[in-house]
Protein backbone atom coordinates (compact mmCIF):
# COMPACT_ATOMS: atom_id res chain seq x y z
CA UNK A 1 0.00 0.00 0.00
CA UNK A 2 1.11 3.33 -1.07
CA UNK A 3 1.67 6.20 1.70
CA UNK A 4 0.29 9.14 -0.21
CA UNK A 5 -3.61 10.30 1.33
CA UNK A 6 -5.47 9.88 -1.61
CA UNK A 7 -6.50 7.22 -3.61
CA UNK A 8 -8.02 7.62 -7.23
CA UNK A 9 -11.64 5.75 -7.39
CA UNK A 10 -13.72 5.52 -10.13
CA UNK A 11 -16.94 6.85 -8.96
CA UNK A 12 -19.23 7.13 -12.54
CA UNK A 13 -18.93 5.78 -16.13
CA UNK A 14 -20.74 6.37 -19.00
CA UNK A 15 -20.32 5.34 -22.82
CA UNK A 16 -21.67 6.61 -26.17
CA UNK A 17 -21.64 4.16 -29.21
CA UNK A 18 -22.89 5.19 -32.73
CA UNK A 19 -26.57 3.41 -33.72
CA UNK A 20 -24.84 2.47 -37.22
CA UNK A 21 -23.62 -1.68 -37.50
CA UNK A 22 -21.30 -2.43 -39.91
CA UNK A 23 -21.48 -6.25 -39.79
CA UNK A 24 -19.07 -9.04 -41.33
CA UNK A 25 -21.51 -9.59 -44.14
CA UNK A 26 -21.10 -5.88 -44.96
CA UNK A 27 -17.59 -6.89 -45.90
CA UNK A 28 -18.23 -9.22 -47.99
CA UNK A 29 -19.74 -6.92 -49.98
CA UNK A 30 -16.91 -4.11 -50.32
CA UNK A 31 -13.53 -6.07 -50.11
CA UNK A 32 -12.24 -9.94 -50.76
CA UNK A 33 -12.95 -11.55 -47.23
CA UNK A 34 -15.97 -13.37 -45.44
CA UNK A 35 -17.49 -13.82 -42.15
CA UNK A 36 -15.54 -16.65 -41.06
CA UNK A 37 -12.39 -15.68 -41.57
CA UNK A 38 -12.73 -12.45 -39.96
CA UNK A 39 -14.60 -14.58 -36.74
CA UNK A 40 -11.67 -17.15 -36.51
CA UNK A 41 -8.59 -14.73 -37.07
CA UNK A 42 -9.76 -11.65 -34.73
CA UNK A 43 -13.72 -12.52 -33.19
CA UNK A 44 -15.32 -9.86 -34.66
CA UNK A 45 -18.53 -9.97 -35.67
CA UNK A 46 -19.65 -6.04 -35.87
CA UNK A 47 -18.33 -2.53 -35.38
CA UNK A 48 -20.07 0.58 -34.84
CA UNK A 49 -19.57 3.80 -37.39
CA UNK A 50 -20.30 7.56 -36.50
CA UNK A 51 -21.93 8.49 -39.90
CA UNK A 52 -22.02 12.29 -38.77
CA UNK A 53 -19.82 14.14 -36.40
CA UNK A 54 -16.12 13.59 -35.10
CA UNK A 55 -14.78 12.54 -31.72
CA UNK A 56 -15.93 14.95 -29.68
CA UNK A 57 -19.22 13.92 -30.13
CA UNK A 58 -18.33 10.38 -28.98
CA UNK A 59 -16.88 12.14 -26.03
CA UNK A 60 -19.10 14.28 -25.22
CA UNK A 61 -22.07 11.87 -25.71
CA UNK A 62 -20.34 9.25 -23.37
CA UNK A 63 -19.76 12.12 -20.86
CA UNK A 64 -23.56 13.19 -21.23
CA UNK A 65 -24.84 9.06 -20.35
CA UNK A 66 -22.32 9.66 -17.29
CA UNK A 67 -23.58 12.28 -16.50
CA UNK A 68 -26.83 11.24 -16.12
CA UNK A 69 -25.97 8.64 -13.65
CA UNK A 70 -24.34 11.24 -11.37
CA UNK A 71 -25.27 13.68 -8.90
CA UNK A 72 -22.74 16.70 -10.01
CA UNK A 73 -22.60 19.85 -11.24
CA UNK A 74 -21.04 20.36 -14.54
CA UNK A 75 -18.99 23.43 -13.01
CA UNK A 76 -17.27 21.14 -10.59
CA UNK A 77 -15.47 18.70 -13.31
CA UNK A 78 -11.97 20.00 -13.06
CA UNK A 79 -10.28 18.27 -15.48
CA UNK A 80 -10.87 16.07 -19.21
CA UNK A 81 -8.49 14.13 -20.31
CA UNK A 82 -9.10 12.81 -23.79
CA UNK A 83 -7.54 9.66 -25.14
CA UNK A 84 -7.72 9.43 -29.11
CA UNK A 85 -5.30 8.93 -31.95
CA UNK A 86 -7.91 10.56 -33.94
CA UNK A 87 -8.49 14.22 -32.33
CA UNK A 88 -11.30 16.13 -34.14
CA UNK A 89 -8.34 18.48 -35.62
CA UNK A 90 -4.77 19.07 -34.66
CA UNK A 91 -5.66 21.86 -32.51
CA UNK A 92 -7.50 22.86 -30.41
CA UNK A 93 -7.21 20.06 -28.49
CA UNK A 94 -10.43 17.24 -27.99
CA UNK A 95 -10.78 18.57 -24.74
CA UNK A 96 -11.79 21.63 -25.42
CA UNK A 97 -14.12 20.94 -27.67
CA UNK A 98 -15.37 18.63 -24.79
CA UNK A 99 -15.34 20.81 -22.26
CA UNK A 100 -17.43 23.46 -24.25
CA UNK A 101 -19.96 20.41 -25.43
CA UNK A 102 -20.94 19.68 -22.07
CA UNK A 103 -20.82 23.09 -20.49
CA UNK A 104 -17.90 22.32 -17.63
CA UNK A 105 -17.27 25.84 -17.46
CA UNK A 106 -14.11 25.45 -14.70
CA UNK A 107 -12.54 21.96 -16.13
CA UNK A 108 -9.15 22.48 -18.05
CA UNK A 109 -8.06 19.49 -20.37
CA UNK A 110 -6.38 18.32 -22.89
CA UNK A 111 -5.54 14.83 -25.40
CA UNK A 112 -3.32 11.87 -24.47
CA UNK A 113 -2.18 10.07 -27.44
CA UNK A 114 -0.94 6.85 -26.60
CA UNK A 115 -2.90 4.76 -29.46
CA UNK A 116 -4.86 1.49 -27.98
CA UNK A 117 -3.03 1.98 -24.49
CA UNK A 118 -4.61 5.58 -24.79
CA UNK A 119 -6.91 4.75 -22.14
CA UNK A 120 -4.60 3.16 -19.49
CA UNK A 121 -2.10 6.05 -19.89
CA UNK A 122 -4.74 8.47 -18.95
CA UNK A 123 -5.95 6.62 -16.08
CA UNK A 124 -2.70 6.79 -14.78
CA UNK A 125 -2.46 10.66 -15.76
CA UNK A 126 -6.03 11.54 -14.45
CA UNK A 127 -5.39 9.25 -11.29
CA UNK A 128 -2.08 11.30 -10.56
CA UNK A 129 -4.29 14.53 -10.24
CA UNK A 130 -6.32 13.34 -8.13
CA UNK A 131 -3.64 11.65 -5.59
CA UNK A 132 -1.68 14.59 -5.65
CA UNK A 133 -4.79 16.30 -3.95
CA UNK A 134 -5.30 19.14 -6.15
CA UNK A 135 -8.35 18.03 -8.13
CA UNK A 136 -11.34 16.53 -7.10
CA UNK A 137 -12.99 15.14 -10.09
CA UNK A 138 -11.30 14.59 -13.43
CA UNK A 139 -12.86 12.74 -16.17
CA UNK A 140 -10.97 10.57 -18.45
CA UNK A 141 -12.59 9.55 -21.82
CA UNK A 142 -11.19 6.51 -24.31
CA UNK A 143 -12.85 8.00 -27.32
CA UNK A 144 -11.97 7.00 -30.82
CA UNK A 145 -13.45 7.59 -34.74
CA UNK A 146 -11.54 5.12 -36.55
CA UNK A 147 -13.34 5.04 -39.68
CA UNK A 148 -11.76 8.50 -40.14
CA UNK A 149 -8.59 7.46 -40.50
CA UNK A 150 -9.19 3.81 -42.09
CA UNK A 151 -9.03 3.05 -45.57
CA UNK A 152 -11.88 0.68 -46.74
CA UNK A 153 -10.02 -0.92 -49.40
CA UNK A 154 -6.97 -2.31 -47.44
CA UNK A 155 -8.79 -5.85 -46.09
CA UNK A 156 -6.29 -6.13 -43.65
CA UNK A 157 -7.05 -3.82 -41.54
CA UNK A 158 -10.47 -1.75 -42.62
CA UNK A 159 -12.20 -5.03 -40.72
CA UNK A 160 -10.67 -4.72 -37.38
CA UNK A 161 -11.88 -1.42 -36.20
CA UNK A 162 -14.96 0.83 -35.45
CA UNK A 163 -16.44 4.11 -33.25
CA UNK A 164 -17.55 4.25 -30.10
CA UNK A 165 -16.21 6.07 -26.48
CA UNK A 166 -16.49 5.68 -22.84
CA UNK A 167 -15.50 7.87 -19.50
CA UNK A 168 -15.12 7.19 -16.01
CA UNK A 169 -15.32 9.75 -13.23
CA UNK A 170 -12.08 9.81 -10.81
CA UNK A 171 -12.25 11.20 -7.45
CA UNK A 172 -9.92 11.08 -4.30
CA UNK A 173 -10.51 8.38 -1.40
CA UNK A 174 -8.64 7.87 1.77
CA UNK A 175 -9.57 4.32 1.75
CA UNK A 176 -6.73 2.90 0.16
CA UNK A 177 -7.96 -0.57 0.05
CA UNK A 178 -9.71 0.65 -3.28
CA UNK A 179 -8.55 2.51 -6.34
CA UNK A 180 -6.38 2.77 -8.55
CA UNK A 181 -3.40 0.36 -6.83
CA UNK A 182 -0.34 -0.07 -9.67
CA UNK A 183 0.63 0.57 -13.05
CA UNK A 184 3.01 -0.42 -15.62
CA UNK A 185 3.26 1.32 -18.82
CA UNK A 186 5.74 1.10 -21.45
CA UNK A 187 7.08 2.45 -24.81
CA UNK A 188 9.57 1.69 -27.80
CA UNK A 189 9.13 3.84 -30.33
CA UNK A 190 10.98 1.32 -32.70
CA UNK A 191 7.78 0.06 -33.03
CA UNK A 192 6.30 3.00 -35.23
CA UNK A 193 6.79 1.47 -38.28
CA UNK A 194 4.89 -1.21 -37.93
CA UNK A 195 1.86 0.77 -36.94
CA UNK A 196 1.12 4.23 -37.61
CA UNK A 197 -0.44 7.42 -39.40
CA UNK A 198 2.74 8.95 -41.30
CA UNK A 199 0.22 11.37 -43.05
CA UNK A 200 -0.49 15.06 -42.20
CA UNK A 201 1.59 15.91 -39.55
CA UNK A 202 5.26 18.07 -39.45
CA UNK A 203 7.02 15.22 -40.77
CA UNK A 204 5.00 14.91 -44.24
CA UNK A 205 2.28 18.05 -44.40
CA UNK A 206 -0.74 17.09 -46.58
CA UNK A 207 -0.07 17.71 -50.21
CA UNK A 208 -1.46 15.56 -53.01
CA UNK A 209 1.42 13.11 -52.79
CA UNK A 210 0.53 12.52 -49.24
CA UNK A 211 -3.08 11.92 -50.27
CA UNK A 212 -2.36 9.93 -53.46
CA UNK A 213 0.10 7.51 -51.40
CA UNK A 214 -2.85 7.28 -48.60
CA UNK A 215 -0.81 8.22 -46.11
CA UNK A 216 -3.33 9.72 -44.55
CA UNK A 217 -5.03 6.42 -43.59
CA UNK A 218 -3.86 3.71 -40.82
CA UNK A 219 -0.93 1.61 -41.66
CA UNK A 220 -0.41 -1.34 -39.78
CA UNK A 221 1.66 -4.54 -40.48
CA UNK A 222 -0.48 -6.74 -38.79
CA UNK A 223 1.68 -9.82 -38.37
CA UNK A 224 4.54 -8.45 -37.13
CA UNK A 225 2.51 -5.97 -34.31
CA UNK A 226 0.71 -9.13 -33.51
CA UNK A 227 3.92 -10.93 -32.45
CA UNK A 228 4.77 -8.66 -30.69
CA UNK A 229 1.30 -7.47 -29.12
CA UNK A 230 0.93 -11.02 -28.05
CA UNK A 231 4.25 -11.09 -25.79
CA UNK A 232 3.72 -7.59 -24.92
CA UNK A 233 0.27 -7.45 -23.28
CA UNK A 234 0.65 -10.85 -21.65
CA UNK A 235 3.65 -10.19 -20.17
CA UNK A 236 3.16 -6.94 -18.86
CA UNK A 237 0.06 -8.28 -17.14
CA UNK A 238 1.63 -11.23 -15.75
CA UNK A 239 4.05 -8.92 -13.87
CA UNK A 240 1.29 -6.86 -12.37
CA UNK A 241 -0.47 -9.49 -10.47
CA UNK A 242 3.02 -10.48 -9.52
CA UNK A 243 4.20 -7.88 -8.07
CA UNK A 244 1.13 -7.47 -6.56
CA UNK A 245 0.73 -10.92 -5.25
CA UNK A 246 -2.21 -11.40 -7.01
CA UNK A 247 -3.56 -15.15 -7.91
CA UNK A 248 -6.03 -15.63 -10.51
CA UNK A 249 -8.43 -16.93 -8.21
CA UNK A 250 -8.30 -12.99 -6.36
CA UNK A 251 -8.57 -11.74 -9.77
CA UNK A 252 -12.40 -11.13 -10.44
CA UNK A 253 -11.95 -9.79 -14.13
CA UNK A 254 -8.67 -9.47 -16.63
CA UNK A 255 -10.08 -6.56 -18.87
CA UNK A 256 -7.68 -6.38 -22.12
CA UNK A 257 -7.60 -4.29 -24.47
CA UNK A 258 -9.66 -5.58 -27.70
CA UNK A 259 -7.76 -6.06 -31.05
CA UNK A 260 -7.85 -9.52 -31.15
CA UNK A 261 -9.52 -12.49 -29.51
CA UNK A 262 -6.64 -14.55 -29.85
CA UNK A 263 -3.96 -12.10 -28.09
CA UNK A 264 -6.69 -11.71 -25.38
CA UNK A 265 -7.01 -15.37 -25.16
CA UNK A 266 -2.84 -15.27 -24.96
CA UNK A 267 -2.63 -13.36 -22.51
CA UNK A 268 -5.26 -14.91 -20.08
CA UNK A 269 -3.97 -17.93 -20.21
CA UNK A 270 0.03 -16.89 -19.57
CA UNK A 271 -1.93 -15.61 -16.38
CA UNK A 272 -3.86 -18.27 -15.57
CA UNK A 273 -7.48 -16.24 -16.08
CA UNK A 274 -10.54 -18.48 -17.11
CA UNK A 275 -12.18 -17.02 -19.90
CA UNK A 276 -15.36 -16.49 -18.18
CA UNK A 277 -13.07 -13.53 -16.11
CA UNK A 278 -12.21 -11.82 -18.88
CA UNK A 279 -14.55 -9.34 -20.38
CA UNK A 280 -15.47 -9.37 -23.68
CA UNK A 281 -17.08 -6.67 -26.58
CA UNK A 282 -14.53 -6.98 -29.21
CA UNK A 283 -16.97 -9.13 -31.20
CA UNK A 284 -20.05 -6.23 -30.65
CA UNK A 285 -17.60 -2.95 -31.28
CA UNK A 286 -14.28 -4.62 -32.88
CA UNK A 287 -11.01 -2.59 -31.76
CA UNK A 288 -12.14 1.20 -30.77
CA UNK A 289 -9.06 2.28 -30.19
CA UNK A 290 -8.80 3.76 -26.56
CA UNK A 291 -12.53 3.19 -25.71
CA UNK A 292 -12.67 -0.70 -25.91
CA UNK A 293 -11.18 -0.95 -22.02
CA UNK A 294 -13.61 1.95 -20.48
CA UNK A 295 -16.31 0.48 -22.54
CA UNK A 296 -15.98 -3.07 -20.88
CA UNK A 297 -15.88 -1.50 -17.88
CA UNK A 298 -18.62 0.38 -18.45
CA UNK A 299 -20.85 -2.33 -19.64
CA UNK A 300 -19.61 -5.21 -17.09
CA UNK A 301 -20.12 -2.75 -13.97
CA UNK A 302 -23.52 -1.89 -15.32
CA UNK A 303 -24.96 -5.37 -16.19
CA UNK A 304 -24.19 -5.87 -12.01
CA UNK A 305 -20.60 -8.12 -12.94
CA UNK A 306 -18.14 -5.84 -11.97
CA UNK A 307 -18.87 -5.63 -8.02
CA UNK A 308 -17.35 -3.29 -4.64
CA UNK A 309 -14.22 -4.92 -3.87
CA UNK A 310 -13.34 -6.41 -7.24
CA UNK A 311 -10.07 -6.73 -8.01
CA UNK A 312 -9.28 -6.07 -12.01
CA UNK A 313 -6.65 -6.06 -14.18
CA UNK A 314 -6.64 -4.16 -17.09
CA UNK A 315 -3.74 -4.25 -19.91
CA UNK A 316 -3.34 -3.19 -23.19
CA UNK A 317 -0.84 -2.94 -26.38
CA UNK A 318 -0.79 -0.55 -29.28
CA UNK A 319 0.78 1.80 -31.79
CA UNK A 320 4.10 3.55 -30.44
CA UNK A 321 4.44 1.10 -29.64
CA UNK A 322 2.69 1.56 -26.03
CA UNK A 323 1.10 -1.34 -23.82
CA UNK A 324 1.01 -1.72 -20.02
CA UNK A 325 -1.31 -2.63 -17.36
CA UNK A 326 -2.73 -1.68 -14.27
CA UNK A 327 -4.05 -2.92 -11.21
CA UNK A 328 -7.48 -1.67 -9.85
CA UNK A 329 -10.03 -2.22 -7.20
CA UNK A 330 -13.84 -1.42 -7.82
CA UNK A 331 -14.53 0.96 -4.83
CA UNK A 332 -18.20 1.65 -5.24
CA UNK A 333 -21.44 -0.42 -5.25
N1 LIG B 1 -10.25 -11.49 -45.23
C1 LIG B 1 -9.71 -12.60 -45.75
N2 LIG B 1 -8.41 -12.81 -45.82
C2 LIG B 1 -7.59 -11.86 -45.32
C3 LIG B 1 -8.09 -10.67 -44.77
C4 LIG B 1 -9.48 -10.50 -44.73
N3 LIG B 1 -10.05 -9.39 -44.22
N4 LIG B 1 -7.06 -9.92 -44.37
C5 LIG B 1 -5.94 -10.61 -44.64
N5 LIG B 1 -6.27 -11.78 -45.24
C6 LIG B 1 -5.38 -12.82 -45.73
C7 LIG B 1 -3.97 -12.32 -45.94
O1 LIG B 1 -3.87 -11.68 -47.19
C8 LIG B 1 -3.20 -13.59 -45.86
O2 LIG B 1 -3.26 -14.24 -47.11
P1 LIG B 1 -1.95 -14.91 -47.72
O3 LIG B 1 -1.54 -15.96 -46.73
O4 LIG B 1 -2.43 -15.43 -49.03
O5 LIG B 1 -0.95 -13.80 -47.83
C9 LIG B 1 -3.97 -14.44 -44.86
O6 LIG B 1 -5.27 -13.84 -44.77
C10 LIG B 1 -3.35 -14.47 -43.49
O7 LIG B 1 -3.01 -13.14 -43.14
P2 LIG B 1 -2.24 -12.84 -41.85
O8 LIG B 1 -1.84 -11.41 -41.81
O9 LIG B 1 -1.19 -13.88 -41.63
O10 LIG B 1 -3.39 -13.09 -40.80
P3 LIG B 1 -3.25 -13.06 -39.27
O11 LIG B 1 -3.62 -14.36 -38.72
O12 LIG B 1 -1.95 -12.46 -38.82
O13 LIG B 1 -4.40 -12.04 -38.85
C11 LIG B 1 -4.71 -9.77 -38.16
C12 LIG B 1 -4.37 -10.70 -39.31
C13 LIG B 1 -4.63 -8.32 -38.63
C14 LIG B 1 -6.09 -10.09 -37.69
C15 LIG B 1 -3.70 -9.98 -37.03
O14 LIG B 1 -2.40 -9.94 -37.54
C16 LIG B 1 -3.80 -9.00 -35.91
O15 LIG B 1 -4.74 -9.01 -35.15
N6 LIG B 1 -2.77 -8.16 -35.73
C17 LIG B 1 -2.60 -7.33 -34.55
C18 LIG B 1 -3.61 -6.28 -34.39
C19 LIG B 1 -3.26 -5.54 -33.14
O16 LIG B 1 -3.10 -6.11 -32.09
N7 LIG B 1 -3.06 -4.27 -33.21
C20 LIG B 1 -2.52 -3.60 -32.04
C21 LIG B 1 -3.32 -2.63 -31.47
S1 LIG B 1 -4.31 -1.74 -32.57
Amino acid sequence: MNNRKYNAVITAVGMYVPDKVLDNKYFESIIDTNDEWIVTRTGIKERRILENGATSDLAAAAIEDLLKTKDIKREEIDAIIVATVTPDMFFPATACLVQDKIGAKNAWGFDLSAACSGFLFAFQVGSSLIECGTYKKVIVVGADKMSSIVDYTDRNNCILFGDGAAAVLLEPTEDKSVGLQDTILKTDGSGEAFLNMRGGGSLNPPSHETVDNKMHYLFQDGKSVYKVAVVGMADVSYEIMKRNNLTADDVAYLIPHQANLRIIDATAKRCGIPPEKVTINIDKYGNTTAATIPLCIVEYYRSGKIKKGDKLVLAAFGAGFTWGSAFYVWGVD
